[in-house]
């Protein structure tokens, strides 16, 4: 294992959108990230118009096409708005490149030099599930605002966003039959871990059911948790989504906090959608959990689930997608020592999913 590369964190996750302008919009309005550099015509970007979001060191990437046989916009008739690119910052882009394409690896981009007058920008990208790019950036020589060809956007106000912190974690849905081999490629091409597994017996409902492991780096910083769907009485919510999407790729990304009741009361101002609690969820709260350091009425006021581990507890609570097809959501989660996923919730969690799947018409 020592000779596989290291991972330093999350870099940034790009977004392929219909209209680059106004997702911006939303996720600063909605979800308060700040803009902090952007590409466009303005700034000799001739094909693609991007903004970098901006909230602790969460950073989005959010990116258009500003003709229709540009690569985006093809993905983007396809898959709807979604999370193309996940980016990891690596101390060797072209090392990480070269090692992982020689375990099997399907290169994407190879490596490749930007450079302007803030120095040179290495990076390269291979395939996983689905369109889904993994790319290695390496910074180290680096000094701008995010890379070649971006502008710094001027800080509008010095408001902190709602409190989010950093990507916990991120989760792909791929095909019936499918994870084991996305299992495979995270440990034999990335050098990851099997942390946990969840079978369709830990999370299924009287309508669907699915699958679930988690893939961790060696740092422990990068948690990649792949679902699959399996059969049950009803359509998987992770079918639904593979509908949707029109095949495997990201469903959710995980947004820690350090002040969950701050954070979801300021999201819910915002206007952000969350899935609806049952409000039997919290009469035996206490019991299930234990003590806790928050007030349980405010976290029913808010919809926040809570889950306990040997190690300590958690919060968390899911959005809507934010799109029109059921994709992509957003978790947010607050970690008081737990290191799990909150399997306590699942079944609480899928029946609510499956109430607006339903509501869809597509249960
Ligand atoms: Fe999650």
């Amino acid at each position: 294992m020592s000779d596989f590369f290291p991972i330093l964190r999350f870099d940034h996750l790009e977004f392929y959108v219909g209209n680059a302008r106004q997702a911006a919009g939303f996720y600063e309005k909605f979800f308060g990230f700040k803009p902090t550099a952007h590409r466009g015509l303005e700034t000799g970007s001739r094909k693609v118009a991007s903004y970098v979001m901006e909230q602790g060191t969460i950073r989005l990437v959010l990116s258009t096409a500003l003709n229709s046989e540009h690569t985006i916009a093809e993905q983007v008739l396809k898959h709807g708005d979604h999370v193309a690119v996940v980016a990891l910052e690596v101390p060797d882009a072209v090392a990480a490149y070269r090692q992982v394409t020689a375990r099997g690896a399907i290169g994407a981009i190879p490596p490749t030099r930007a450079e302007d007058e803030f120095g040179v920008l290495r990076y390269a990208a291979i395939h996983a599930y689905g369109d889904v790019l993994i790319k290695f950036v390496d910074r180290q020589d680096y000094r701008g605002v995010f890379a070649p060809e971006f502008q710094p956007q001027p800080a509008v106000s010095t408001d902190r966003g709602v409190g989010l912190q950093a990507i916990d974690h991120i989760v792909s849905n791929v095909e019936l039959g499918e994870m084991d081999r996305w299992v495979q490629f995270f440990t034999d091409t990335m050098g990851f871990q099997l942390l946990i597994q969840f079978d369709d017996q830990a999370i299924s409902t009287q309508y669907s059911a699915l699958m679930s492991k988690v893939m961790r780096d060696r740092s422990g910083r990068i948690k990649f948790p792949i679902n699959e769907p399996a059969p049950g009485q009803g359509k998987s919510q992770i079918q639904e989504y593979l509908d949707y999407h029109q095949g495997p790729g990201i469903q959710h990304i995980a947004c820690s906090t350090r002040n969950m009741i701050e954070t979801v009361t300021k999201l819910r101002q915002a206007g952000v959608q969350f899935l609806h609690v049952p409000s039997n969820y919290y009469q035996d709260l206490t019991a299930r959990v234990g003590n806790i350091d928050e007030s349980i009425e405010r976290l029913a006021e808010l919809g926040i689930l809570v889950d306990r581990d040997q190690e300590g507890y958690l919060l968390q609570i899911f959005t809507q997608p934010v799109e029109d097809r059921p994709t992509l959501f957003f978790e947010i989660i607050q970690r008081h020592g737990a290191s799990s996923f909150g399997e306590g919730n699942f079944k609480s969690l899928f029946e609510a999913i499956e109430r607006e799947q339903a509501l869809r018409g597509n249960l």
